[in-house]
Parts: C-alpha cells; sequence; structure tokens
C-alpha cells in the first residue's frame, strides 16, 4: 500500500486528461486479472479502501493545491474513475458467479457493458440451466418444486371486464358494437334526442360544458357527453334500418362523487331498429340479457319511466340477487334493483334523424316511423359491477389499489 502518489503539477484540462489516462489503464488492466474472490477484494482495498485507498489518498493530494475551480474539475474526474473501478468489479463478480448475480448481469447486459449474444432471456435461462447441471454435477439437489420467477401479466380492469361480458351478451344475439365522442355537441347528446334547449329533462343530466361556445349556435356548442346516446343519432344518420348496435364507452357528469356516484363513469347503449320491433321484443332481449349477467334465477320487471327519447319509457329492475327476492338491505327491503333505462325509439327522434339524412338526400325515408320502430336502452356499467361483486363504494374502481384489483385476476 506504500505505493508512490503520482504528481500532478499544473490542473489545465491537458495536465488532467494525461494524469487521469494513465490512472485509468493502471485499472483496466488490474481488472482484467479478477478471476477470483480473493483478488476482486483485494483491488477493491486497493483502490477504494476507505483508508489507505489509492483513490482516497491520490485525491487527497491532488485536492490540496488546488484551486477551487481546479477542485470541481478534479471532483468530477475522480468521481468518473470510482464509477470505472465499480463497474469492473460487477462485471468480474457476474463472471465469476453469473446466477448469483443475475440481476446485476442484467443490468450491465442492458447497459451495454457486458454483450450478449442473443435475446437476453435466451442468455439468462441458459446460465440458470448450466448452473442447475453444475449443482447435479456437485451431487447437489435440485428441488424443482420450488416457485420459479412468477411474471404478473396485466388483467383487464374489472370495469372493462363487466362491459365486455355485456357487450358479448349482445355480441351472441347479433349485435354489433359502434363507438363515438366524449367531447359531444349539443344536438347529438340533447337536441336530436328530443331535449329542446332550456328542457327541463336537461336537469336530470347535470352537464360538464366546455368553456367558450356562446358565439357558436345552440346546437355545435360543445359538451362532455353525458350519456352514450348521442351514438344511436351518429349510427342512424350513418346508416338505414336494420340496425342492432351496442354502445360502450365513458360519459361525464357534473355529480358530487359518493360512494355510487362518479363524474366520469361509464355506459352500455343499445338500439335496435327494424320492421316490426315491438315492445314485447325489448322485453325478451333485456329478460335474456339479465339473466345472462346475473343467473338464469334472475327475474326482471318494467316500470313506467320518461326519457325524452323513448315512449314508452321503463326502468327495469332484475330480482335481488342477494336474497332472491325475499327483501334485504341491498335491495331496500323491496327484492327488487333497480338496473337500466329503456323504451321505444321516440318518433321525435327518427324526424330529428331524417333531417339530417335529407340533407345528403332529399328524398331519404330509411327512418319512416310508420314503417320502421325500434328500441332502446342504456345500462351503467359501474352499477352492475358493483352488483356483480359485491362492491359497495364506486371509488374502488379508481382507487388503482392493487389489493383491489388482484381479486379480479
Ligand atoms: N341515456 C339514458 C341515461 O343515461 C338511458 C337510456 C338509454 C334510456 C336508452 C332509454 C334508452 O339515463
Amino acid at each position: 500500500m506504500n505505493e508512490a502518489i503520482p504528481q500532478l503539477l499544473t490542473h489545465d484540462d491537458q495536465a488532467l486528461n494525461r494524469a487521469f489516462a494513465i490512472l485509468e489503464e493502471e485499472v483496466r488492466t488490474e481488472a482484467a486479472v479478477l478471476g477470483s474472490l480473493d483478488a476482486q477484494e483485494a483491488f477493491r482495498l486497493r483502490w477504494l479502501g476507505r483508508k489507505q485507498g489509492r483513490l482516497k489518498l491520490i485525491s487527497e493530494a491532488w485536492i490540496k493545491s488546488a484551486s477551487p475551480e481546479a477542485k470541481r474539475a478534479l471532483g468530477i474526474r475522480f468521481n468518473q474513475l470510482k464509477e470505472q473501478i465499480n463497474s469492473a468489479l460487477s462485471v468480474a463478480e457476474v463472471k465469476l458467479d453469473p446466477l448469483k448475480n443475475l440481476e446485476n448481469f442484467e443490468a450491465l447486459a442492458i447497459s451495454g457493458i457486458m454483450s450478449l449474444p442473443q435475446g437476453r432471456e435466451h442468455v439468462l435461462g441458459s446460465i440458470r440451466e448450466s448452473r442447475a447441471r453444475e449443482i447435479i454435477a456437485r451431487g447437489g439437489q435440485l428441488d424443482i418444486t420450488l416457485p420459479g420467477t412468477v411474471r404478473a401479466p396485466g388483467i383487464p380492469h374489472p370495469l372493462l371486464k363487466t362491459m365486455h361480458e355485456i357487450v358479448a351478451v349482445f355480441h351472441h344475439l347479433g349485435y354489433s358494437t359502434n363507438l363515438g365522442p366524449q367531447v359531444e355537441s349539443d344536438f347529438y347528446n340533447f337536441e336530436a334526442l328530443n331535449f329542446p334547449p332550456n328542457h327541463p329533462a336537461r336537469d336530470t343530466q347535470d352537464t360538464l360544458l366546455i368553456a367558450d361556445q356562446h358565439a357558436k349556435p345552440s346546437r355545435d356548442r360543445l359538451l362532455m357527453r353525458t350519456h352514450t346516446s348521442p351514438v344511436q343519432i351518429r349510427t342512424m344518420i350513418a346508416q338505414a334500418p336494420p340496425i342492432r348496435i351496442v354502445i360502450p364507452g365513458k360519459v361525464h357528469r357534473n355529480d358530487a362523487a359518493d360512494a355510487t356516484h362518479s363524474p366520469i363513469f361509464h355506459q352500455v347503449e343499445g338500439l335496435c331498429v327494424d320492421t316490426n320491433i315491438t315492445f314485447s321484443d325489448l322485453k325478451g332481449t333485456l329478460d335474456h340479457a339479465m339473466k345472462a349477467l346475473f343467473g338464469a334465477s334472475v327475474k326482471t320487471r318494467f316500470f313506467p319511466s320518461f326519457f325524452p327519447f323513448t315512449e314508452p319509457s321503463a326502468d327495469v329492475q332484475i330480482s335481488c340477487i342477494f336474497c332472491g327476492g325475499k327483501g334485504c338491505r341491498k335491495c331496500k327491503h323491496s327484492g327488487w334493483i333497480e338496473l337500466l333505462g329503456c323504451g321505444m325509439v321516440d318518433p321525435a327522434v327518427f324526424a330529428a334523424v331524417t333531417e339530417e339524412r335529407r340533407k345528403l338526400n332529399p328524398s331519404d325515408d330509411a327512418y319512416n316511423p310508420e314503417k320502421i320502430t325500434g328500441f332502446a336502452f342504456g345500462m351503467g356499467v359501474e352499477r352492475i359491477a358493483m352488483i356483480q361483486h359485491g362492491i359497495s363504494d364506486i371509488g374502488h374502481f379508481y382507487s388503482g389499489d392493487m389489493r383491489f384489483l388482484e381479486q379480479f385476476a
């Protein structure tokens, strides 16, 4: 350890380059022969030893006489040298025992310090394999029942899972899927759905408006869609009957968040338009869908309701899946749970659609209410998922808490 400390007479760049090049070369030469743990430890002590390490002795000697600026430059160079020493040690450790240092090896491989001939997985796999062979050759025991590296693949979020389940039920009935924008115009979200401007029914859907829209005519003003129903209009303007579509998506309402409300939530809308579609078709379709989602023993009942875009309108209730209809806390002792809204498409909606379609084809008559009828329905995905899984707080869906999410893996 009593080696000479090299001299540094001036602190200009050139002098530093020369002095550090010599030290780096010294490190490289010594690092090339670290084939045993003892050699590695000796190398570490010689360079990084706290009291007598070369890095410490040389830096003390060189920094003592340096000006403040030169001290900075020296500090940077000594840090780089230290990094070189540390990474030489890591490489030597990995070479000596690849398995024990798998993580290290991976890190070095990724940063390019150690090269990998083929895919990373392959190399790591073969290191494990050769290590296993080595253990067996030495007469050791290999416990193949020990758990391996468990990789956690992603899972669909519970809300998406329920949304897909709902959509799949209707796909099996021959429905296809349509999507629409979340930033919607007043026309699609309200007017064409028979909510005239200032109509009180708009108050039931507390709307988040996009700022600075007042210069526009009211039908063009933008808002966050409050339901998926505007996509009914978009679909009918774009295509003639027969129509059977489901529309899953995000909707926004200016509701305060509580255990059952969130200002952003999800709906699945349905629309069926054809000749001779009746309320019986609507009942049969939704009864089937509820049985597919909640089990064959679930009953449905339809209660009169109101939506501007359906006439007649109904709320659909299912027999309480928690108590089988006997009455419990979850169904407020009624035996029934209210789940979705539906109804027969109001002729006023067909009229609004026809008006738009005639802008492109003045003789269009595809949505003549004398010839075709239809039904529509809309359900909240959160509400259905909460009932399916017995979740009492909607906030769990958005919390990102792994303890909650992992239960759906
Ligand atoms: N859009 C309505 C809502 O969000 C639900 C609905 C859809 C009702 C289709 C009838 C028909 O409340």
